[in-house]
This record gives C-alpha cells, sequence and structure tokens, in this order.
C-alpha cells in the first residue's frame, strides 16, 4: 500500500483491506513460530532466526518471547534499522568489508550485542581497526564454505582465521571469538528430501573439519551456527550445529511449500499473503492488481490460494489467471473478486511493502488485528 492508501484499522474486516496488501495469517503465523521454538527446544539447540526475511522489529520481539536468543541479518543497515526499533541482539550473519560500514558496525556495537562473520584476515584487519576506533566489542563469527561456493574460508583454514581473531581479542582488543558460521544456502531448496540430506551431510563434514582445525590452534570453538528452513532437520540431526538461523519457516513461501518434506520435519503453513482483486475479464482469463511491484517472481510464480487457478504470467501492476487444465471457465473469479496469492519467494517480496497487515480469524470472515511497520524495508546495504 503506498502511503496515501487508506490504512486498515484494527477490528476493520478482512474484506475491507485495499489491494494489493501484504497480509499476515497470524493464527498460521503463531503455529510455526510456536511449532520452530518447541523443535528447538526439544533437540537442545539455539534458535536465532533471521530477521532478513521479516525485517520487523515486532516479529523479532515475539521470535524472542518465543525462546530465540536474538536475531540475525544480513545488512549493517538492517542491524541499524532493527536496533533503532529495539532490538537488542543482533548476529549480522555476513562479511562487511567497506571501512565506513565498518565504523557504523563498531559504534551499533556500544548500543547493543553484536555478532559478525568474517572469512579473510583483511576482513578481520578491517574490523579490528574499527571496533578499536570505537572502544566496542564484538563476536566473530569465522565463515566456512560448506558446499554453496559463496563466501567463507577452506575448513582446513579456519583455525589460522581464528588465531587472527583471538590476537584481537580484550582486553586489548575488541573481537571476541565466538564459533564458526556453516550455512549452505543452495542446499535449502533442493527439491528431494533425500538431495537435501546429502548436502547436509557434506556440510556437515566441512563443518567439523573446521572444527578440528580450530581445535587444533588451541582454540575453543564456542558454537557452530547456520542452518535454514529446508535443511534444519538433518543439520539438527548431525549433531554439528548448535544454533539456528531459519528464517522462512515463519511465512513459508511457495517455493519451500514445493520441496519434498523431511520425514521427520515438523511442517508449516503458508502464513504471508498478497491479497489482490480481479481488476478484469477476458474470455478465458482473469486479471488480478498484484503484479511485479507486490510480489517477487525469483523463485517462480505465485501459487493461488485455495482456488483452482493458476497465476500464469506477471507485469509490473497485473497478474494473469487461468483456470487449472481441469477446471471450467466457470472456476474463473468474478470482476472485483478477492484473490489470495502465496508468494513464490518471502523475503524479496517483503520488501517491495512498507507494512504488514496482520489478520486474526482466517483469510475469509477474519479481522485486521494489527498493522506492523516493517522497520528494515529497503535496507539493502
Ligand atoms: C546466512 C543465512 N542464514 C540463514 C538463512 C535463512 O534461511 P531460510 O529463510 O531459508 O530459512 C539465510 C537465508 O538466505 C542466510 O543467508
Amino acid at each position: 500500500m503506498s502511503a496515501a492508501a487508506p490504512l486498515p484499522q484494527v477490528g476493520d474486516p478482512v474484506e475491507s483491506i485495499d489491494t494489493p496488501a501484504l497480509v499476515i495469517d497470524l493464527d498460521a503465523m503463531e503455529r510455526n513460530l510456536a511449532t520452530m521454538a518447541a523443535f528447538a527446544r526439544s533437540h537442545g539447540v539455539r534458535l536465532r532466526p533471521h530477521a532478513k526475511m521479516h525485517k520487523s522489529a515486532t516479529i523479532a520481539r515475539l521470535q524472542r518471547e518465543a525462546g530465540a536468543v536474538g536475531v540475525c541479518v544480513q545488512k549493517t543497515s538492517e542491524a541499524e534499522a532493527l536496533a533503532a526499533a529495539g532490538v537488542d541482539d543482533i548476529y549480522i550473519s555476513n562479511e562487511v568489508i567497506d571501512p565506513a560500514k565498518l565504523a557504523r558496525v563498531a559504534v551499533l556495537a556500544k548500543r547493543i550485542r553484536l555478532a559478525i562473520a568474517v572469512d579473510s584476515s583483511e576482513g578481520i584487519e578491517r574490523l579490528a581497526r574499527a571496533v578499536a576506533a570505537a572502544g566496542s566489542t564484538i563476536d566473530v563469527f569465522v565463515e566456512v564454505d560448506v558446499g554453496q561456493g559463496r563466501c567463507g574460508c577452506p575448513a582446513a583454514a579456519a583455525g589460522q582465521l581464528a588465531q587472527h581473531v583471538v590476537s584481537h581479542a580484550p582486553p586489548e582488543g575488541g573481537l571476541r571469538f565466538a564459533g564458526v558460521q556453516a550455512y549452505h544456502g543452495s542446499a535449502q531448496h533442493l527439491r528431494g528430501d533425500d538431495e537435501r540430506a546429502a548436502a547436509s551431510q557434506h556440510a556437515a563434514s566441512l563443518a567439523r573439519a573446521a572444527q578440528a582445525s580450530i581445535g587444533a590452534a588451541g582454540i575453543a570453538c564456542l558454537l557452530v551456527t547456520g542452518a535454514g528452513t529446508g535443511t534444519f532437520a538433518f543439520d539438527v540431526a548431525s549433531g554439528i550445529w548448535d544454533e539456528l538461523q531459519v528464517g522462512s519457516y515463519l511465512f513459508m513461501d511457495r517455493d519451500y511449500a514445493d520441496n519434498v518434506a523431511a520425514p521427520n520435519a515438523p511442517r508449516f503453513e503458508h502464513a504471508l499473503f498478497v491479497k489482490s482483486r480481479v481488476m478484469s475479464r477476458g474470455a478465458g482469463h482473469a486479471v488480478v492488481d498484484a503484479g511485479h511491484k507486490s510480489h517477487a517472481i525469483d523463485s517462480g510464480l505465485p501459487r493461488v490460494w485455495q482456488r483452482e487457478l493458476a497465476y500464469v504470467s506477471c507485469s509490473d501492476e497485473h497478474g494473469v489467471l487461468r483456470p487449472h487444465a481441469d477446471a471450467s471457465r466457470a472456476s474463473l473469479p468474478a470482476l472485483g473478486e478477492t484473490v489470495w496469492l502465496v508468494p513464490g519467494h518471502c523475503d524479496p517480496t517483503v520488501n517491495l511493502h512498507d507494512r504488514y497487515v496482520v489478520v486474526r480469524g482466517g483469510l475469509s470472515g477474519g479481522v485486521v488485528e494489527d498493522v506492523w511497520q516493517i522497520e528494515a524495508r529497503g535496507c539493502i546495504s
């Protein structure tokens, strides 16, 4: 919704929410929140959910109340925005290399409990300089490449980098070595549960090698942190990970729902929707008012929720719907009718919106319970 659109009021019926709008089904989200918290508790691992997904201080608070030790973010500006809104324990699970940005990180570390990832000696030196100039301290995780081929050092180099971090330890320096970051992003979206299990096992063997390298350097590896919605159940079974960074479980986008579920993993429900409305009808199709500017399609098109319809093409402000192959034209919605979309990918969808409209009592018949700002929306630097 733009600033000019009417803001939903608490108690308004769902039908009155202007479209397109980003809507949370609060009952479903609360069940997802409780399910993941119970899983972490029963397996004796810490939960530090990824707030890059929801970008909301309110949701971060709900996650903390459900037992999370803090949240992760990927960007300096995300950490600043959430800290300004009251979040006080944040891990930037990513490398920051620009000195001006590191200076901001170091200043933020004076106000909240802050951690960050490193994967190079140069990065450690720059971080140490920034923290020394600010007079702050920060927890540091050495990121290891556990199979994705993105950020992270080779497992065998983890000990050397840990030693480098420790050389800047308090009281002379401000870097507290905290452990290993082991996250395999592309493994999360492998469709087959057997494929994800194999990727998780490979990641576990590399994380184990990193722990050994750090141990051989005479340093205690306190925590191994990582895992996402696609692999957390396999990761926990390996016994290597101490802390889960899962993000998408809370909203469950269409892409994650398309994964073959792991046999012993808890199930999560769709809790994030784009409310759209039919604005035009053709002979065999209907057009809704939600396109690229309402939801991201990098992981594929949205699913039409509980209708015999497919969202077949997307443009800036439009989406074209057609009946499923085995459904009749009669299943096409009427002009003005509401159509609920399950976004293909929740993170970049959220980043398109200023606020969530939070609904209690279901998408049909429910009411607006609240409106939550997305404080870190647009924080990409
Ligand atoms: C470093 C890191 N940890 C955790 C996550 C959370 O993953 P998911 O949303 O798939 O649960 C991500 C997501 O991209 C990530 O980049």
